[in-house]
């Protein structure tokens, strides 16, 4: 090392100039009181969460209930992903494309440089090496996060693979590594007490897609400050895909098994809090079929050298919504969580020192502490944990993980779902006729939007491949990424594509469908219909069940009711289509023309 190091960087585990040099430059604006190299071990992790708590930052829940876990509560403000402060700063105005925000990268970095001037004075820098993926993958994709927060380097311990193993392989190897920065904008001066969640009122979540840099200011939240999540796996990621040829994407990926031992893997795009984690980790109602989770919210996926099309989770933990999450709807999620080594945020607290969230347990308890920290009962007239509260958990500790998690090189892709939440018009699955009609499904694919984001909740937007919020680079080039890459598919080996949706409305206002456990009764369908053994309606959408196709045992449901959710409505559809119009046009001539060419059939088809 030279001599010419901050002293602050004489503790450095390392001699790798790329990392030595931007650390000392990071701290040097800084101007953190001191570094830690996070080394990811168990004792160290004990270490912060003791600090986390006697700072009361993290609560620790009562052993007994749930062990070795903690329970945090952000600032009121502070509770989602911040969409309009989240910018995709590429060279061009172009390549962003009209789903991102953009401003020229010059100007942000000047922006951010004032704001990061200082920014964790009294404050400890942690410097975290991680991998998403596998260590042992053909060409592992690093990062380092540089954070002034504990409670990211706790949850990112959860989330990714962390530490000295990683750090000594991107020092062996020479590897890039993507530089990811983060704040939360609240540095102490002398003597100042701290709060228990420090964060800014001004938030900047940045991606610089040339770079392959990401700068995030202001928030503590998962997705804006965990950044090997939203902003490396996804955004990020999205552009090295491009560059390289795969494709990084927001699907859940489950390996399902026939009674007739059969293995198909599904990956299933949905937006965020629209069920990812439930379908990944679902409990099916019918007998013989078996599920085990691959991943949960990222999927990494590229065509292998027979034509098929191969997965990987690159995580390493759950960062799953916690209300709707109970033993009746996930019991493989509520035995994950029960292990304990979890970091839950923004619910609420029972009286014996556990948790509790909405939908949790059937019977609600009496009185509560709400994410608030203020005392709660049933009929307080308010949700006790807040709608986007979270559980963080290691992936490892579902029992029905299925072993190929464990395999760099993956599985293959049998089947592919794309859906969102819609009250009318999408029918509870629809198979497409072929690929490129199933593309146009992810194209034109739309959501009410949730509190996974801040804004308005219940909104119907158009989401391609719920990716709107992740997507680093032009949408228009997104979509026709795919198309490009999937030329180089075996066609026989192409994953059939299905468009579900699990929210359809009665005319009473209920769910048309009972969904969770009862899904696999669609994926089931789905993989009959792959072995041509389902009956199916052609409509000008694609083929929709009948309802005697789907096993309907022990379901509780009559043919009549079953027809609501899965019936083709073609008013509903004629008026979806200016919609449709609506938003291809914004893409201003940037689209694949094969999903121009789709919308104009399916308007033939309706007319
Ligand atoms: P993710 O953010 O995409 O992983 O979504 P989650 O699986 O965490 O689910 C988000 C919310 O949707 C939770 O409140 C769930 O209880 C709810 N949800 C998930 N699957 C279903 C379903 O099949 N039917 C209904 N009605 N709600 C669901
Ligand atoms: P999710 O992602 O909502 O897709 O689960 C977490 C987040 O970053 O908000
Ligand atoms: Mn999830």
């Amino acid at each position: 090392m030279g001599d010419t190091r901050l002293p602050l960087l004489a503790e450095a585990p390392t001699t790798y100039e790329p990392l030595l040099s931007w650390v000392e430059e990071v701290a040097e604006l800084t101007k953190p009181e001191r570094i830690h190299w996070v080394n990811g071990s168990e004792a160290e992790y004990r270490t912060l969460t003791d600090e986390l708590v006697a700072a009361g930052t993290l609560t620790r829940l009562n052993p007994e209930l749930f062990p070795n876990s903690f329970a945090a509560f952000s600032d009121p403000a502070d509770v989602a992903r911040v969409e309009e402060q989240t910018f995709i700063c590429s060279e061009n105005e172009r390549d962003a494309g009209f789903t991102n925000n953009w401003m020229e990268p010059a100007t942000m970095k000047g922006k951010l440089a004032e704001l990061f001037d200082g920014s964790m004075r009294g404050r400890t820098m942690y410097v975290i090496p991680f991998v998403m993926g596998h260590l042992d993958a053909e060409d592992p994709k690093f990062g380092v996060e540089i954070t002034d927060s504990a409670y990211v380097v706790a949850s990112m311990r959860v989330m990714a693979r962390i530490g000295t193993d990683v750090l000594e392989r991107i020092e062996e190897t020479g590897a890039f590594f993507v530089p990811a920065l983060h704040s939360v904008g609240a540095p102490l001066e002398p003597g100042q007490e701290d709060v228990p969640w420090p964060c800014n009122p001004e938030k900047w979540i940045v991606h610089f897609p040339e770079e392959r840099s990401i700068v995030s200011y202001g928030s503590g939240y998962g997705g804006n400050a965990l950044l090997g999540k939203k902003c490396y796996a996804l955004r990020i990621a999205s552009v090295m895909a491009r560059d390289e040829g795969w494709l990084a994407e927001h699907m859940l990926i489950l390996k399902l098994t026939s009674p007739e031992n059969r293995v198909y893997n599904v990956a299933a795009a949905f937006p965020s809090a629209c069920g990812k984690t439930n379908l990944a980790l679902l409990d099916p109602t019918i007998e013989g079929w078996k599920v085990e989770t691959l991943g949960d919210d990222i999927t990494w996926m590229r065509f292998g050298k027979d034509g098929e099309l191969r997965a990987v989770n690159p995580e390493a933990g759950l960062f799953g919504v916690a209300p709707g999450t109970g033993w009746g709807t996930n019991p493989n999620a509520m035995r994950a969580i029960a292990k304990g080594n979890s970091i839950f945020t923004n619910v609420a607290l029972t009286d014996d020192g556990g948790v509790w969230w909405e939908g949790m347990t059937e019977e609600v308890p009496t009185h509560l502490t709400d994410w608030q920290g203020n005392d709660w009962t049933p009929d307080s007239g308010r949700p006790a944990a807040h709608p986007n509260s979270r559980f963080c958990t290691p992936i490892d500790q579902i029992d029905m993980l299925a072993p190929e998690y464990f395999a760099p090189e993956g599985v293959e892709v049998h089947a592919i779902l794309f859906g969102g939440r819609r009250k009318t018009t999408i029918p509870l699955v629809t198979q497409s006729r072929d690929w490129a009609q199933g593309i146009f499904y992810g194209a034109t694919l739309s959501s009410e939007t949730t509190a996974a984001a801040a804004g308005a909740v219940g909104v119907v937007r158009r989401d391609p491949m719920a990716m709107l919020p992740f997507i680093g680079y032009d949408a228009g080039d997104y979509l026709n990424h795919w198309v490009r890459v999937s030329a180089k598919a075996n066609p026989a080996r192409l994953p059939k594509i299905f468009l579900v949706n699990w929210f359809r409305r009665t005319r009473e206002g209920g769910f048309a469908w009972p969904g969770f456990g009862d899904n696999a009764r669609v994926l089931k369908w789905a993989i009959e219909r792959i072995e041509g053994a389902a009956d199916a309606v052609e409509t000008p959408i694609g083929f929709v069940p009948t309802p005697a196709s789907l096993d309907l045992t022990g379901l509780g449901m009559t043919e009549d009711e079953v027809q609501e959710a899965v019936r083709f409505d073609a008013e509903e559809w004629k008026a979806e289509v200016p919609g449709l119009e609506e938003w291809f046009e914004r893409f201003g001539g940037s689209l694949p023309e094969s999903l121009t060419a789709e919308l104009e059939s399916l308007k033939s088809r309706l007319a």
